[in-house]
C-alpha cells in the first residue's frame, strides 16, 4: 500500500480537510435549554453554571430574541418553582397561569418561529424532588403519568410545539400521547428522555432549579429507582423503542459524552431523529478546568460537541449553544 497511500496527503490544509471533513456542527443542530424564574429584570449566573443565567419573562424575552438571531431555533424551556408552590402532586405544573405557561407564551410572542419544547416531569414542582408523586416509600408510577398528561396538555394549550417527558416513569409517553389525542392537540409533538441515566451529572441543574431530591423517611435520596442504571447498555435500546411504539417522535440520551456508545447503538437501531442532552454537569467540568486554564475552553467545546454529533446526535441540547454558534458563524 505505502507509498500508495499516504493518510496525511488529506490533512495537508485546512482546505483539504474542510472538504474531507464528516461532522460538522451548524446552529441548526441545537437545542437551547433555557431557565426561568419569577421576577422582573433578573438575570442571576447559576454559580455551578458559569455564564449560565436564570431570566425573568422579561429579559426572556430578550434573550430568545437574541437566539432566533443567531440562528439558533429551538428552545427547551425549565421553570424555577417558588417553595411554596411546590408539593407533592405538582399541583402548580397545572396552572393555566404558572410560569412555565407565561414562558411558553412570552417566547412564542416574542419570536413565533422559534421551536418551543418544555420539560415535563414534576421535579422542580415537588417538595420532595422527584419526578413523580411520592408515597408509601415509593416513586408512584400511573398516577405520576396521569398528572404528566395533564401537565402536557397544559403546556400544548398554552403553545407548546413539544413536550419533553424527562421522568422516566413506565408508560408515560402513551398516556401523554392519549390524552394530547384527547384534547385536540394532535400536531403537538413529544421528545422522549427514553434513555435517561441516573446520573450524577445532573448536580449544577438541580442547583439551578432548587430541585435536588430530599431526604424523606424510606425514600431513596436518589433517582435509581426511575432512571436507568449507568451500567447498562441494552436495557438503553428497549426503554427507547418503547417509546417509539408509544408515539414518541424524538427519542434521546442522557447524559452525552459518558454515553456515547448509546448514543451510537439508538441510533442505528431506531428511524427517529435522535436528540443527546450534554448536561450541567458537563458544562460545568469544562468551565471550571478552563478557568483554571487547565483547558483550551473553545476547542475543548468544539471538539466534545463534534464527538457527540459524530456518535449519532441528529440535536444537541447544550448549555454551549450560544458559545459554539459564535465561535463557527
Ligand atoms: C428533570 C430534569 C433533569 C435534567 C433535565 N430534566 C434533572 C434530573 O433528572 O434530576 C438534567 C439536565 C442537566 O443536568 O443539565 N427531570
Amino acid at each position: 500500500m505505502f507509498p500508495l497511500i499516504r493518510n496525511r496527503r488529506l490533512r495537508q490544509n485546512e482546505a483539504i480537510r474542510r472538504l474531507v471533513r464528516e461532522t460538522y456542527i451548524t446552529p441548526n443542530d441545537f437545542l437551547v435549554p433555557l431557565f426561568v424564574v419569577e421576577g422582573k429584570n433578573v438575570k442571576e449566573e447559576i454559580t455551578s453554571m458559569p455564564n449560565y443565567y436564570r431570566f425573568s419573562l422579561d429579559l426572556l424575552e430578550k434573550e430568545v430574541k437574541d437566539l432566533w438571531q443567531m440562528g439558533l431555533c429551538a428552545v427547551l424551556l425549565f421553570v424555577k418553582v417558588p417553595d411554596n408552590l411546590k408539593d407533592n402532586k405538582g399541583t402548580e405544573a397545572l396552572n393555566p397561569k404558572g410560569l412555565m405557561q407565561r414562558a411558553i407564551k412570552t417566547v412564542k410572542n416574542a419570536c413565533p418561529d422559534m421551536l418551543v419544547m418544555t420539560d415535563v416531569a414534576l421535579d422542580p414542582y415537588s417538595c420532595y424532588g422527584h419526578d413523580g408523586i411520592v408515597a408509601e416509600g415509593k416513586i408512584l408510577n400511573d398516577e405520576t403519568t396521569e398528572v404528566l398528561a395533564e401537565m402536557s396538555v397544559s403546556h400544548a394549550q398554552a403553545g407548546a410545539d413539544i413536550v419533553a417527558p424527562s421522568d422516566m416513569m413506565d408508560g408515560r409517553i402513551l398516556t401523554l400521547r392519549e390524552a394530547l389525542e384527547d384534547e385536540g392537540y394532535t400536531d403537538t409533538g413529544i421528545m422522549s428522555y427514553s434513555a435517561k441515566y441516573a446520573s450524577a451529572f445532573y448536580g449544577p441543574f438541580r442547583d439551578a432549579l432548587d430541585s435536588a431530591p430530599v431526604a424523606i423517611k424510606d425514600v431513596p435520596k436518589d433517582k435509581q429507582t426511575y432512571q436507568m442504571d449507568p451500567a447498562n447498555r441494552r436495557e438503553a435500546i428497549k426503554e427507547t423503542e418503547m417509546d417509539i411504539d408509544e408515539g414518541a417522535d424524538i427519542v434521546m440520551v442522557k447524559p452525552g459524552l459518558c454515553y456515547l456508545d448509546i448514543v451510537r447503538d439508538i441510533k442505528d437501531a431506531v428511524e427517529v431523529p435522535v436528540a443527546v442532552y450534554q448536561v450541567s454537569g458537563e458544562y460545568a467540568m469544562l468551565k471550571a478546568a478552563a478557568e483554571k486554564g487547565w483547558l483550551n475552553h473553545d476547542a475543548v467545546m468544539l471538539e466534545q460537541l463534534t464527538a457527540i454529533k459524530r456518535a449519532g446526535a441528529d440535536i444537541i441540547a447544550s448549555y454551549f449553544a450560544k458559545d459554539a454558534v459564535k465561535l463557527i458563524s
